[in-house]
């Protein structure tokens, strides 16, 4: 079970094509959790329907789109597994099982519910969906037991419900009946000098809270080859004097929030119409970087501007090194340069980023094909994962007559 905890999990909602603030924000990072951790990404497609449910048209072509954008940026399928939501059918039935626990004031006081209603009035979203859209999060996350999950500020409430959501599960569905019996017996099976071992570092943490012993405890359990799965974890569950753990918490690694400022100087999104796609072709980026509004004080070539005002300065402090934006600032504030000189080396900067992207990018789009066995390849892994948490929750349940 613990293997799990290495694993992260993250998903991306697919409502259009990505930009350069979803690259700095959230695909610089992923990149380099692939190298140390077991990755698993994934489209949530059904997690689009909950707020575009009139609209899915849009969503077949971001789901393509989004995981070629990932390819592009540098996630590397070989380390990573990509996998879209909606071809696990395992994340629906936990999302069910687990609806049955989850009670409704739990759900209705998560904050994005009552924000997202607000901010996005013009649509109907009093659906029994949207209330569970948080609900579904702690189904993908716990179909794979992922021991972390990378995610920006906003969705901590999220991972903190699924956390509280594994806790109870484990606390109904945990406790066999005669649960310490069992526990005791799969003691036993540990071995005369093992069970004793167990014995002495369980007491120690149970009465004396001591750390070191428990996580002794958990690497002598690691290292047993002659229990069953079921007793392995039973004896994990019973070293912190509770019953087994089916769901483990997962943990939020929190990513943090990108300062990526768009055209106009918010932070880029596409609700602003102020991105820049991350395969966007070279003319529209230069366009879109030619056509930015600067200083407004600085209205014409003689008027000395403040860097401070500009939306280019700020992504001078993305994309320049020091003696570019040193150069940008006093060629500003003393008239030396004209704005359209300022843009220059971002532009450059920009394209400079984007080419090894769009390269890469180059095979997928004239061969779509190979992304799709990418990501079929991805999905059966998941979907192996998947299946075995599912069995361990309908075991626990009592819903293992299916068969
Ligand atoms: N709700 C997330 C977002 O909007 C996307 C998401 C869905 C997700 N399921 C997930 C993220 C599971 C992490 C883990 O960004
Ligand atoms: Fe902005 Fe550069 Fe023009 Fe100054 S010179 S107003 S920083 S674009």
């Amino acid at each position: 079970m613990l293997d799990s905890q290495n694993r992260v999990l993250s998903g991306m909602r697919a409502t259009g094509r990505l930009h350069l603030g979803h690259y700095h924000g959230v695909l610089k990072n992923w990149i380099q959790l692939q190298r140390e951790y077991d990755c698993l990404f994934f489209v949530a497609d059904w997690h689009s329907l909950t707020t575009h449910y009139e609209s899915t048209e849009i969503i077949e072509d971001s789901v393509w789109n989004i995981v070629i954008d990932w390819l592009a940026a540098g996630i590397n399928p070989g380390s990573a597994t990509l996998f879209i939501q909606s071809r696990i059918p395992e994340h629906a039935e936990l999302h069910l099982l687990l609806s049955m626990i989850t009670p409704l004031s739990w759900l209705e006081r998560v904050p994005s519910y009552k924000e997202q209603q607000q901010k996005l009035d013009e649509r109907d979203l009093s659906t029994y969906g949207f209330l569970g859209y948080p609900l579904l999060q702690s189904a993908d996350i716990l179909s794979y037991k992922a021991g972390w999950v990378p995610v920006g500020a906003d969705q901590v409430p999220h991972v903190e419900l699924t956390r509280e959501l594994a806790r109870r599960f484990n606390h109904i569905y945990g406790r066999d009946a005669g649960f310490e019996q069992i526990a005791e017996d799969a003691i036993k099976k540990l071995g005369r000098k093992n069970g004793k071992l167990y014995r002495e570092l369980r007491r120690g943490f149970m009465e004396q809270g001591n750390q070191e012993s428990l996580e002794k405890a958990q690497a002598l359990l690691q290292d047993q080859p002659n229990i069953s799965l079921g007793d392995r974890d039973r004896l994990f569950g019973y070293l912190e004097g509770g019953g087994k753990i089916i769901l483990p918490e997962p943990q939020t690694l929190l990513t943090e929030d990108s300062v990526m400022p768009g055209l106009d100087g918010n932070k880029m999104s596409k609700s602003y119409g102020n991105t820049i796609t991350l395969r966007e072709d070279s003319d529209s980026v230069a366009r879109k970087i030619k056509t930015m509004t600067t200083d407004p004080a600085r209205v014409r070539r003689n008027d000395p501007g403040e860097p401070d005002r500009c939306p280019v300065f700020s992504l001078h402090k993305i994309y320049s090194d020091d003696k570019t934006r040193e150069w940008a600032t006093t060629g500003c504030t003393s008239a030396g340069i004209g704005c359209i000189d300022c843009k220059k080396p971002l532009i450059d900067a920009i394209l400079v980023e984007q080419q090894p992207m769009r390269e890469r990018a180059q095979q997928y789009e004239e061969n779509p094909e190979l992304v799709k066995s990418i990501v079929a390849e991805g999905c059966e892994k998941a979907r192996i994962i998947a299946k075995s948490t599912l069995e361990d929750v309908r075991l626990a349940m009592g819903l293992d007559y299916r068969s």
